[in-house]
């Protein structure tokens, strides 16, 4: 599993949310957190599990929104910066940060209303443990995403410290049936690399996100996305 251990550094727990989401990586925090709201839906009072929530972008959302929400994850200090943020935005009451395993859910069968896990697949040797677990404890949607190999991702991904692992589609459409999932939809999203937004101010980086959404609007965007998002469920309901 990448990731396991580089989350428990404090200094990377720190900087997580400066590195990736301020200046034009503004544009991937707002378009990830309406990926997740168009997919689930109306929120308010669903329970609901963020597996390997992180600093909590989208639990305090969801708790924002209404939700009783759970955000488990596997580092102590991933989980003290969302529970920071969830005091900071005064929703500390409505939100529970727990350290657990996603490949071990400490939750019974059927236990949520919906299951989703954001920028944690391209981190798993065996996604398909994590998926099947995803799936046990949600009676409603499951939902994540994955970065795609047929992208610009793939220039830069051994740039990364620990590189992503990448998904075609078929890698998609195998995973999703073993773990017993159907697919409900599915968003595609920037055909321009993340890299290059977080590398500039908001305001320079907003005219290329409006070309970016305008190819991502086109059959050709959604082939070039270098990320997507599944919304799915479970096979046999
Ligand atoms: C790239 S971060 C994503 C955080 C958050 N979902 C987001 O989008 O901002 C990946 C997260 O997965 C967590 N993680 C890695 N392996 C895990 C595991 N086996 N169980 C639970 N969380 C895990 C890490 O601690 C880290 O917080």
């Amino acid at each position: 599993m990448k990731g396991k251990e580089w989350y428990q550094a404090d200094e990377i727990a720190e900087a997580y949310d400066d590195k990736r989401f301020s200046g034009g990586g503004q544009f991937i925090d707002r378009r990830e957190k309406a990926a997740v709201l168009n997919a689930l839906g109306p929120v308010e009072e669903k329970s609901i599990l963020e597996v390997a929530c992180g600093t909590g972008r989208f639990t305090v959302m969801l708790a924002r929104e209404g939700a009783d929400v759970v955000g488990l994850d596997v580092s102590g200090p991933m989980l003290q910066q969302g529970k920071r943020k969830a005091a900071a935005t005064g929703v500390d009451e409505a939100v529970e940060f727990m350290r657990g395993d996603a490949a071990r859910l400490p939750f019974p069968d059927d236990h949520f209303d919906a299951v989703f896990a954001m920028r944690f697949f391209h981190l798993a040797d065996r996604p398909v443990t994590f998926l099947r677990e995803i799936k046990r404890v949600s009676k409603g949607p499951v939902l994540f995403d994955t970065f795609n190999s047929q992208s610009a991702r793939v220039v830069y991904n051994w740039l990364l410290p620990m590189g992503s692992r990448l998904y075609s589609r078929s890698d998609v459409d195998a995973l999703l049936a073993d773990a017993g999932l159907e697919l409900v939809d599915e968003k595609h999203d920037f055909v321009l690399p993340y890299g290059f937004y977080r590398g500039l101010p908001e305001s320079i980086a907003s005219p290329f996100r409006q070309v970016d959404e305008g190819l991502g609007s086109t059959g050709l965007g959604d082939a070039l996305a270098s990320v997507s998002y599944w919304q799915t469920t479970d096979a046999e309901e």
